[in-house]
């Protein structure tokens, strides 16, 4: 079979249209980027071409730039050069804009000399994502065509605008369902008049002023973001250089960014997350079972968010509870999440009177019946769940698919209690279910293929991020997490206080550490699990539990919060609890440095994640990362837990691990299995996932 060209150009009554046919989303490859300029230039050549409209196949305009070329040798011609030889040509292009024009895809729109959108089409420049700047001109043009500020807007956020946006804001000329036809006719009639390319001088950049105040505003949101800063330096310099040194000034910009570690570390991300939605070893052709209804079994804390997220993706849900009192009170909670949108100006009254509308409240558990796609999210106690599925194997009906939202149970002892256990998984949403994007989705032994398959594209339908986990303690997150928690206890008996470790993982990236996180949801909850199993595992949360120090609800937890009920104070009194525990147990407490407080934390995590990868609970090391940058606030610019251990090094992590296992007796600090054997090859999690890929 021959390839296709990725660019085709055909000449009909004096327009040559070309053509990009680059699946699955036309990226600028190196083929296509050579495509382009022959093109051009034979278009340039042709006496009977009057005038070029620049066109795409498929769902998307351009996707940008191929971020799978990055970090490889450049292959001319380069993109700017490609952009510049159409905006020299002497005969209008147009660009026929179909679907999303995203990064270098809106670069090349800005290079043509008029724009048509179709109604649906997403216009942005979302390269700070990946830790860059538009690095195609597209910090040049932009603002020359509809100002500096809502330029510098757009590139800062990240996110596409809508063809109606476009065309207020003068990015596109017109929209238009037929773009293609509506940039021919645009092109004709630009055909022998004067070309209006972007003005290269300061024409439509708007004041100064404005520009400084809104760059300021836009630094404050964004602190330390390399990206976001050489976007408002590229953008200035607008104002006080001439074009060709302003596109000198955004190359620099854009090859020390994309050289930087954070760079890689971002597209590795953008990477992973699209190969988690490839589940491994299914059956070709495996394809997913409809999913018109569906009914959430239990109201409370997940129950109404998990419902919200089936409403607010359009899809008709039951929400089911035992007496009409307790779903009440679900449905209240869930009208109250759609009012305090609605008040912050996200979410129109009508948007909110539809979801609503698409939530049906039910008694009994017989509401199921006519659901496609069962979420079960009651207390976590795995008689009560069995219960529950033992009825649905009756109640539901036959190919719906049967989901648990447990946190930790055995999804296989769970499908056991049905006679239909392949139409049982896990569906782990995380906390708030309406606004987390991580969606474990947990395979059990017998989960038939397309129940899988199904979990994972309504995943995606909900917007979320789906990840697939085999069946163990905890999944992927929760199980790492409990390393984590475990050290950060340990290192509060050996000498640190609790806002030493929160700063550790604050000054890694983390929004929040450990300590903060608790208090925030209740340092009760934990100690009434651990009470109940006779777990002697955190001897600091327990005093403090006893103590009636719940953390925020109560002024009072490892921090101390009767300032205004929010903000967290160092308590002395928590410090002396901590020396009273420590001298209790015979531990003679030291200063701790920083940097050994952050290996604490994340190396025994690492390893955790080793395991999981190991035994074959996550398929991929990238997934262990999507799951940790979508669920628990990893900071984003490292990767993931194990792109960053590859930064670090594995012969050190394992070197350490062996020091914090010896010096503590744990052997579960002992190095994984896997780590130990990648680390003695010389191999990377990075390069584990690629020869699997391969
Ligand atoms: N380069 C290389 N591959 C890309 C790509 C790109 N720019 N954009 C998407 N892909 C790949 C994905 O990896 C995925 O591959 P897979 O099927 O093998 O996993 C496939 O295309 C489909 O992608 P999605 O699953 O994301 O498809 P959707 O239909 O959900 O979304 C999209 C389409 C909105 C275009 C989305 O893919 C997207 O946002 N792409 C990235 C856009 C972007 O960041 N562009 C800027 C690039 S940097 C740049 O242009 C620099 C310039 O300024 C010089
Ligand atoms: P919750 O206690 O807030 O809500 C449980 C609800 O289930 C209650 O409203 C209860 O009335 C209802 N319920 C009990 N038996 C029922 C039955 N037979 N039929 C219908 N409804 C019934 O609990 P939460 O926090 O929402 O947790 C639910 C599940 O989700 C648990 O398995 C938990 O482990 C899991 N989970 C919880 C997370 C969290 O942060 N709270 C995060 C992720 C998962």
């Amino acid at each position: 079979m021959t390839q296709q060209e990725p660019v085709t150009s055909r000449v009909e009554d004096g327009i040559a249209v070309i053509r990009i046919a680059n699946p699955p989303v036309n990226a600028l490859s190196a083929a296509v980027r050579g495509g382009l300029k022959r093109a051009a230039e034979a278009a340039a050549a042709d006496p009977a071409v009057r005038a070029i409209v620049l066109a795409a196949e498929g769902k998307t305009f351009i996707a940008g730039a191929d971020i799978s070329e990055f970090g490889k040798p450049p292959v001319p011609p380069s993109l700017p050069e490609t952009i510049a030889i159409f905006e020299s040509l002497s005969k209008p292009v147009v660009a026929a804009i179909n679907g999303a024009a995203l990064g270098g895809g809106l670069e090349v729109a800005l290079g043509c000399h008029a724009r048509v959108a179709a109604p649906s089409a997403k216009l942005g420049l979302p390269e700070v994502t990946l830790g860059i700047l538009p690095g195609a001109g597209g910090t040049q043009r932009l603002p020359r065509l509809i100002g500096a500020a809502p330029a510098l807007k757009i590139m800062a956020e990240g996110k596409p605008i809508s063809a109606k946006e476009a065309q207020a804001n003068g990015l596109v000329d017109e929209v238009a369902e037929d773009v293609v036809a509506a940039a021919r006719a645009l092109a004709l009639k630009l055909a022998g008049g004067t070309l209006p390319a972007v003005p290269k001088d300061r024409t439509n950049l708007g004041a100064r002023e404005a520009f400084e105040e809104a760059a300021a505003a836009i630094l404050k949101r964004n602190p330390n973001n390399p990206s976001v800063e050489a976007c408002a330096d590229a953008v200035r310099a607008c104002f006080d250089k001439p074009f060709e040194e302003g596109l000198a000034v955004e190359r620099a910009h854009f090859t020390r960014l994309r050289d930087d570690p954070r760079s890689a570390a971002l597209r590795h991300v953008f990477f992973a997350e699209r190969a988690a939605a490839r589940i491994p070893g299914l059956p070709k052709g495996t394809g997913a079972r409809p999913v018109a209804k569906a009914a959430v079994i239990g109201a409370g804390t997940m129950g109404g968010g998990i419902a919200m997220c089936f409403a607010n993706a359009g899809i008709p849900v039951t929400l089911i509870e035992t007496t009409e009192e307790n779903l009440q009170r679900g449905l209240e909670r869930v009208e109250g999440n759609y009012a305090t949108s609605v008040k912050r100006g996200s979410l129109a009254e009508d948007a909110k009177a539809k979801r609503m509308g698409l939530i049906e409240g039910k008694v009994g558990l017989e509401a199921a019946a006519d659901a496609d796609l069962v979420v079960e999210a009651v207390f976590e106690e795995m008689g009560l769940k069995k219960e529950i599925f033992g009825k649905l194997q009756e109640i539901a009906k036959p190919g719906a698919i049967l989901a648990t939202n447990t946190s930790y149970l055995d999804v296989d002892e769970i499908a056991a209690s049905t006679s239909r256990p392949a139409d049982v998984l896990g569906m782990h949403f995380f906390s708030p279910a309406n606004v987390m994007k991580l969606l474990e989705v947990v395979r059990a032994k017998e989960t038939a293929p397309d129940a899988l398959a199904t979990a994972m594209e309504i995943g995606r339908k909900l917007a979320k991020v789906p990840v697939v986990s085999g069946v163990c303690y905890g999944f992927i997150g929760n199980r790492m997490l409990a390393r984590r928690t475990a050290q950060a206890e340990r290192l509060l008996l050996e000498g640190a206080l609790p806002q030493d470790v929160d700063k550790a993982l604050t000054d890694f990236g983390f929004r929040m550490g450990p300590f903060a996180m608790s208090d925030l949801a209740g340092i009760d909850v934990s100690w009434r699990i651990r009470k109940a199993m006779n777990l002697k595992t955190a001897p600091v949360a327990d005093a403090l539990a006893e103590a009636g120090r719940f953390g925020q609800k109560t002024k009072r937890g490892f921090y101390d919060y009767s300032a205004d009920g929010r903000t967290g104070a160092p308590d002395p009194e928590v410090a002396a609890l901590i020396e009273r525990i420590s001298a209790e147990r015979g531990i003679t407490r030291r200063p701790i440095p920083q940097e050994e407080i952050l290996q604490r934390l994340l190396f025994p995590m690492i390893n955790e994640g080793a395991r999981i990868l190991g035994e074959g609970i996550a398929a991929r090391a990238g997934d262990i990362d999507t799951v940790w940058l979508n669920g628990y606030g990893w900071p984003s610019w490292t990767g993931g837990p194990m792109f960053y251990a590859d930064s670090v090094g594995l012969p050190k992590i394992v070197a350490r691990l062996r020091e914090f296992a010896a010096a503590s007796g744990d052997t579960n600090l002992e190095p994984a299995a896997l780590l130990l054997r990648l680390a003695h090859e010389g191999s990377s999690f990075t390069a584990l996932d690629e020869k699997a890929a391969a």
